[in-house]
Order: C-alpha cells, then sequence, then structure tokens
C-alpha cells in the first residue's frame, strides 16, 4: 500500500524518504529585518557578496543600512562574476580568508549567493580549490565541518540557492560547468523579499520562471523514491532522493503560479502583485527539487551552458559569451517531455493542467506532447530563443553536447525511464529548433 501507485514499493526499494527544508523568511519588506537577523545568528563582521549591478540596487543600500542599524560591521564584496567562474569563486574566496569574518550575508541572484557559499567554504577550511568541487572534475571530498552563518537573500527568483547546499561555477580551463556539493553548504537562513523583484529585467525574469518551472515539473516526474535502491544505512539516503508525495504538493502548486503569473509579470514590471507569487513559487520548487532532485533537462543544460561559443543574451551583462541558467534549461525541456512522458504519463497531465492547459479527454499517450507545446506556447511569447540553434548550437555540436552530458549520472538516473547516450543524441536533436 502506497500513498500513490506511482509510489508502490519494489523489491529492493527504498522505504522511506525524507524531508529536509533550510530557515527561510519570506515577506515584502523582510530585507529590513536581516541586521537583527545576522545579531540572532551571532554575527559580529559581515562580509556583504553581491555583483557589480545588483550593488547600485537598493537591496543592497537597505541590506547594509539594517545590518549597521544592528550595531555590526560589514564590507562589500561586489566582484561576483554573474554566472561564476572558478576565478570569482577564488577571488571571493581570498575576500572572505583575508577580511576573518565570522559571517555572510548574500545580496543577489544564484551567481552572488553561490560566490559565498564557496568564500564561507574556502576561508573556513582552506584547501587547493579541486578538493571540493564535484567528482570527475574535482576530488568531491566532504565538507569538514559546519561553515560560518550565511544569510542569503535572493533578488531574483529561480536558482533557489537560498534553499541548497550547491555553489555552481564555470571551470574555465575545462570549459566545464560543474560545482560544490554539500548539504553543509547550505545558508543558515534564506531572506526572500518579493520587493526586490521590481528592478529585474524582462529577460531575466523569463529565464527566472522556465528555471522554477523545469525545477518542478522535472521533480514531480523524476523516478518515484520507491524505485531508488534503498541504502545500506540510514545516513546513506541521499538528499536527492526522487519524487516523494512531499515534494510533488510544493511543485505542483510552484507550477500553478509560474502558469498564472509569469507573462503579467514580464509585461508590466511595476506590478508587485505579479512578482510575489513568482518568487513563492521558486521557493516551493526550492524545496520540491532540493528533496526530489532534477533530471535530464537540467542535465543536458550544464553542456548547453558549458560548450557556448558567443551567445549575449539582451538582459544579462555583456562582458562574456553565456546561455543563462534558465535559457539553458527550457531549451531542452520539450524535447525531453515529449521523449519521457509514457513512464508517467499521468505526472505529465497533471503538470499541464496545472500550466494551464485543458487536459480534458486527452489520452495519455499525448502527455508529453500536450505538456511539451504548453511549454513552447510559452517560450514563443516569452520571446525565449527557438530551441538550441537560437544560442548557436549546429547539428554538428550533438556529439560535443552528449559527451558532456553523459556525466552528469547524479541526475540523469532520476529520469522516470532510462537515458543513455544513444536518448541523449535523440533529445539533442530534438531540442534544436521548436517553431
Ligand atoms: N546553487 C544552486 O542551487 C543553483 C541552482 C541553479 C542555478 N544556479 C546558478 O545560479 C546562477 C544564476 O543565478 P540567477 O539566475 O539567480 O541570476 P544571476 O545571479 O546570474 O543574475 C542575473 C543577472 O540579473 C542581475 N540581477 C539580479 N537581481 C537583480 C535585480 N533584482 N534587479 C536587477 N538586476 C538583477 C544580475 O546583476 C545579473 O546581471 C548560475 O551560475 C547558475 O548556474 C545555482
Ligand atoms: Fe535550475
Amino acid at each position: 500500500m502506497a500513498l500513490e501507485s506511482y509510489f508502490e514499493p519494489v523489491e529492493g526499494g527504498d522505504i522511506a524518504f525524507t524531508v529536509e527544508a533550510p530557515k527561510l523568511k519570506f515577506g515584502v519588506g523582510s530585507l529590513r529585518e536581516v541586521g537583527e537577523d545576522a545579531k540572532a545568528l551571532g554575527m559580529t563582521r559581515i562580509a556583504l557578496y553581491t555583483d557589480e549591478r545588483v550593488a547600485k540596487l537598493e537591496a543592497v543600500e537597505q541590506a547594509v543600512k539594517a545590518v549597521r542599524a544592528a550595531g555590526l560591521s560589514v564590507e562589500l564584496f561586489d566582484q561576483v562574476e554573474v554566472e561564476p567562474t572558478d576565478r570569482s569563486f577564488k577571488a571571493g574566496a581570498a575576500f572572505a580568508k583575508e577580511g576573518k569574518f565570522d559571517g555572510f550575508i548574500s545580496v543577489g541572484g544564484g551567481s552572488a549567493m553561490d560566490t559565498a557559499k564557496a568564500s564561507n567554504l574556502y576561508a573556513t577550511y582552506p584547501a587547493e580549490f579541486l578538493t571540493y568541487v564535484n567528482a570527475p572534475v574535482g576530488e568531491a571530498r566532504p565538507v569538514p565541518g559546519p561553515l560560518r552563518p550565511h544569510i542569503a537573500c535572493p533578488t531574483t527568483f529561480g536558482t533557489a540557492s537560498e534553499t541548497t547546499g550547491i555553489a555552481i561555477f564555470d571551470m574555465l580551463e575545462m570549459g566545464a560547468k560543474t560545482g560544490i556539493a554539500h548539504r553543509l553548504l547550505r545558508p543558515s537562513l534564506g531572506v526572500l523579499d518579493p520587493s526586490t523583484l521590481m528592478t529585474l529585467p524582462k529577460p531575466v525574469v523569463a529565464a527566472n520562471g522556465f528555471d522554477v518551472f523545469s525545477h518542478a515539473i522535472e521533480s514531480l516526474t523524476a523516478r518515484p523514491f520507491s524505485h531508488r535502491a534503498a541504502p545500506a544505512t540510514p545516513d546513506k539516503r541521499p538528499l536527492l532522493q526522487g519524487s516523494n508525495p512531499y515534494s510533488d504538493l510544493a511543485c505542483v502548486e510552484a507550477i500553478r503560479l509560474v502558469g498564472e503569473n509569469i507573462e503579467r509579470a514580464i509585461k508590466l514590471p511595476d506590478d508587485l502583485s505579479a512578482r510575489e507569487p513568482l518568487m513563492f513559487a521558486g521557493m516551493l520548487a526550492g524545496i520540491g527539487f532540493g528533496n526530489a532532485g532534477c533530471h535530464v533537462p537540467h542535465a543536458m543544460a550544464y553542456a548547453v551552458a558549458g560548450l557556448v561559443r558567443d551567445y549575449r543574451p539582451e538582459g544579462w551583462p555583456n562582458d562574456h559569451a553565456m546561455v543563462p541558467h534558465g535559457i539553458s534549461v527550457i531549451l531542452n525541456a520539450p524535447a525531453v517531455f515529449r521523449s519521457v512522458a509514457s513512464a508517467c504519463p499521468d505526472r505529465h497531465l497533471r503538470a499541464a493542467a496545472a500550466f494551464g492547459a485543458d487536459v480534458r479527454n486527452v489520452p495519455e499517450e499525448r502527455a508529453g506532447e500536450l505538456l511539451a507545446d504548453r511549454v513552447i506556447e510559452l517560450m514563443r511569447r516569452s520571446e525565449v530563443p527557438n530551441g538550441l540553434q537560437g544560442v548557436g548550437y549546429t547539428d554538428d555540436d550533438i556529439e560535443a553536447l552528449t559527451d558532456r552530458t553523459v556525466p552528469q549520472a547524479r541526475l540523469l538516473v532520476n529520469s522516470p525511464c532510462p537515458v543513455g547516450r544513444d536518448e541523449l543524441r535523440d533529445l539533442f536533436k530534438a531540442a534544436m529548433r521548436y517553431w
């Protein structure tokens, strides 16, 4: 007997799932409380991480003011690179080491939050850079112990980095996107103040919205936790467990909120009532994928972002070529939904319905198609590039993209059906162009 037939136990499969969520605070104006929050965590001498653009926004001014009003000292590191690299992680870590800080605050998107996590790690437990980096790029050694307190204050809403123990960066000399992942990297507190989103450029709103959508749907359609091999001992149960009844709840609601609000948030940049639900959706999807895990669209996205040649999107700094994270994910998503939906068609229909599609009388065989069509329609209306060719790839790149994706085993095993090299090749081909 399972809560739902999808989670029916199988021989040798896991028998339980766990629920972990970091401490989060959500509300318009909550950033003004960050000084008191820092004090409550025992911080006295704070390093505040941000990027050059966000440094000029009210959010940073508010955070600095709040920290000083609480009688704490604060120094700014505003050299966070957008879509960080090993170079900018190292610069952040050097700043942290030199300043001997006892607390960290990050204000910005995933780039600022991830840089603060890595800087905290290397300042607290100094080591060669590759020591903690995920294998096969690095040695993947576990974080040795607790880090200094870190309050993450997102000013975007897609990555949910405030909820995760992950820090992602580009390893420049390898052209590879990789990261550091460990429970202890998780911020001590996330402060989500939707008013910070009011200055977010439209293309970034679209990219974040699609990232949230993909987190939610990938978690909802991931292999069920009960089909993953049971761990030898309870402490070996992974953080990303596969879909489970708890993350389902958060994800379906996140999909509904994105579907209802994304277009309004793009069209009406002054309307807080459209951006507030998007930030809440990002938080919900973060809790969802933080326990369930993403699968194939995110696995493919690392290659799409890592092999970029000269794509420079409008809305982001123009100093280097990049495919922003949310875009690199959504360009793969329709092809993946069409291909894997037969493994759990009812879940794809549930997602399509939450996303505003009419699913009455739709047969299960059409579930993937229906969901993909709905996403593509929204991609077109949001002026997202038309498939991978829209960010500079051609069929000649399929082999290299596939080579880069095969090692993303942690994500690929979470797919609802097996996806190997041949399937990946077909998926990249199908993702080249959608309309
Ligand atoms: N740690 C995780 O769990 C996790 C998960 C997914 C992605 N990521 C990583 O996060 C990074 C992307 O983060 P992101 O999408 O949040 O964006 P970002 O931090 O890269 O910022 C995107 C752009 O928006 C600007 N910006 C941010 N907030 C703004 C605001 N309120 N007003 C105006 N401009 C603003 C930034 O200056 C930047 O130019 C990537 O490196 C990605 O790989 C991390
Ligand atoms: Fe993502």
